[in-house]
């Protein structure tokens, strides 16, 4: 153990210096498919997380994951293709699309050797349900079943099976440390990454060949998620702090059926077993909005109906402001084998019987289609519009940390567990490829390290007038009533006024607690710190998107053959900076168009009116 001093009250810091060849940060779905997949070919692999790896968020998917397997419906990759890139409204990278659907099967057949207990159908087959968005025959419909599910615990059977698979391949975990910062090199290569270990209250300096950022989404920059309070951003918060750029911050998904109050998830397999959704006149008003796919529509789609819905006047309760989600018609029985797990949630935070009841439910915010930028390799991009490709060395990013993009400006459900496991995996390969095996581990950068100890400390000592849970707040509040399901210029520009006027006030901040084990004050803090990011280039990224697309959908620009899509001025990926100073930079880089492998005429899937 070394021992260095930045520290205020004297007391040295008491430091454990590690070097491994891959570094893993956070253990949900993507960073355990990346630890295991390390792990596998022989690196030697570290994954640090700041939760026990089975309480990741991953722990809480429930629905299923994506894959055209064909066990219960037609189905193909090519459809698998059109779906989610019509999905993303057209600002999905379509070569990372493509390979993310082509892997799919082959993703989902490897989590069932390793030993996740899917459902299976009567010929003993995975089983599969529709989900919203995804359809056979290129959109024309009917629904496919295409969605592989453990009853209504999907990731929760995956987490638990990629972590006992990580320990069998003798990946080591740093559990319950929390990342502090990336270790950067004067030019730019990431050499490793400095960790709090909660539980004792050492430092840990990793060095390592490849840090791979497996952090998971920012949700808790709203008041109301589904996301875990764990969801804070992390990954960009050290992303940013490097000087690197995040990408398409600024499409924010909301889940259609959070319940109402508690914001918990009532999975969209509710509607893929043939729940649906009713407001106060009983009418089951998505077939006036989506005559095809109706309930089963995508996701920005049905949040958006329901939100006009509840301000015409036509919401549920007391105050009209929910909707009713129907599973009261459905067998008893399928409800008890099929969606076990939600039927619980809504008794405990909705005091609903679903065999007899509905379930108020409201849109919540679900997830993060933007993130660090990344090849569908998983490389971190140092991206500006004269370099768009620029791969950042030694650094990946996966899951929802990272932005391929394969879910451009709106994700398809369970898309997102299927991006954890086929990019996991994918950083994993390419790491066997650009990896030198005989290369020494980098030497520590220990003045880094004392930069990223400065920084710790000060936070640490922070004796300012405002306490963390106060300037969370306000920043909760100021993205959900300025950056919600709709938006216009004038929200956004108030938003972009509120959060960097919180910016300011983050030297201002109040820690009580001092000490350096389980100092939850502190822990908050500093994942304040890394929602700010996360929440000051969402605003300002959205501010300056002059068009409506996906999860972005903006009232003063909504006219038009594609209602108010601007492909020709805005299919373009928002790329984003923040200085200490919270000034924010904004750049763009262009989305990728083409195809990787045959097998599809590309006019399939080329830009036109996205209707359901
Ligand atoms: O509704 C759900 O089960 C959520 C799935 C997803 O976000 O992919």
């Amino acid at each position: 153990m070394a021992t260095s001093s930045p520290e205020k009250n004297g007391k040295a810091y008491e430091y454990v210096d590690h070097a491994y060849d891959v570094v893993v940060v956070g253990a949900g779905g993507a960073g355990l498919r990346a630890t295991l997949g390390m792990a596998e070919q022989g690196f030697k692999t570290a994954c640090i997380t700041k939760v026990f790896p089975t309480r990741s968020h991953t722990v809480a998917a429930q629905g299923g994951i994506a894959a055209s397997l064909q066990n219960m419906t037609p189905d193909s990759w090519q459809w698998h293709l059109y779906d989610t890139v019509k999905g993303s409204d057209w600002l999905g990278d379509v070569d990372a699309m493509q390979y993310m659907v082509m892997e799919a099967p082959k993703a989902v057949y490897e989590l069932e050797h390793y030993g996740v207990p899917f459902s299976r159908n009567e010929e003993g087959k995975i089983y599969q349900r529709p989900f919203g968005g995804h359809m056979q025959n290129f959109g024309d419909g009917p629904p496919v079943q295409r969605t592989c599910a453990a009853a209504d615990r999907t990731g929760h059977a995956i987490l638990h099976t990629l972590y006992g698979q990580s320990l069998r391949n003798n990946a080591e975990f740093f559990i319950e440390f929390f990342a502090l910062d990336l270790i950067m090199s004067d030019d730019g290569v990431c050499t490793g990454v400095v960790a709090w270990n909660l539980d004792d209250g050492t430092i840990h300096r990793f060095s390592a060949k490849m840090v791979v950022l497996a952090t998971g989404g920012y949700g808790r920059t709203y008041f109301s998620a589904t996301s875990a309070h764990t969801c804070t951003g992390d990954g960009a918060g050290m992303i940013a702090r490097a000087g690197l750029p995040l990408q398409d911050m600024e499409f924010v998904q909301f889940h259609p059926t959070g319940i109402y109050g508690a914001g918990c998830l009532i999975t969209e397999g509710a509607r893929g077993e043939g729940g649906y959704l009713t407001n106060s006149e009983g009418e089951r008003f998505m077939e006036r909005y989506a005559p095809s796919a109706k309930d089963l529509a995508s996701r920005d789609v049905v949040s958006r109906c329901m939100t006009m819905e509840i301000r015409e006047g036509r919401g549920v309760g007391k105050n009209r402001d929910h909707i009713f989600l129907h599973l009261d018609h459905l067998d008893p029985a399928i409800l008890a084998e099929r969606l076990p797990g939600i039927s619980e949630s809504a008794k405990i935070f909705a005091g609903v019987d679903v065999t007899r009841e509905p379930i108020p439910v409201l849109p919540t915010v679900h997830y993060n289609m933007g993130g660090i930028p990344t090849n569908y390799w998983g490389e971190v991009l140092n991206a500006d519009s004269e370099n768009p490709e620029r791969v950042a060395p030694g650094l990946m990013a996966v899951g929802e940390a990272g932005c391929a993009s394969v879910h451009g400006a709106n994700r398809l459900g369970s898309n997102s567990l299927i991006d954890l496991v086929v990019f996991g995996r994918a950083a994993a390969i390419r790491a066997g490829q650009v990896i030198d095996r005989e290369s020494p581990i980098p030497a520590l950068n220990t003045a880094a390290c004392d930069k990223i100890m400065e920084r710790f400390d000060r936070i640490r000592h922070a004796d300012g007038s405002k306490p963390t849970a106060v300037l969370r707040d306000k920043m909760q509040r100021a993205m959900q009533e300025d950056a919600a399901v709709f938006r216009t210029q004038e929200t956004l520009e108030q938003g972009c006024q509120r959060i960097s006027a919180i910016w300011g006030e983050l030297p201002d901040v109040k820690v009580t607690d001092r000490s350096m084990i389980w100092n939850s004050d502190l822990v908050e803090t500093l994942e304040l710190h890394n929602l700010m990011a996360c929440a000051i280039t969402t605003v300002y990224g959205a501010e300056a998107r002059k068009e409506s697309r996906g999860a972005h959908a903006r009232e003063d620009y909504a006219e038009g053959p594609f209602a108010g899509r601007d492909d020709e001025n805005w299919r373009k990926h928002t790329l984003s900076w923040v200085s200490e100073a919270g000034e924010v930079k904004l750049d763009y880089r262009p989305v990728h168009q083409d195809l990787i492998a045959d097998g599809i005429d590309i006019k399939k899937i080329a830009p036109k009116a996205r209707v359901y």
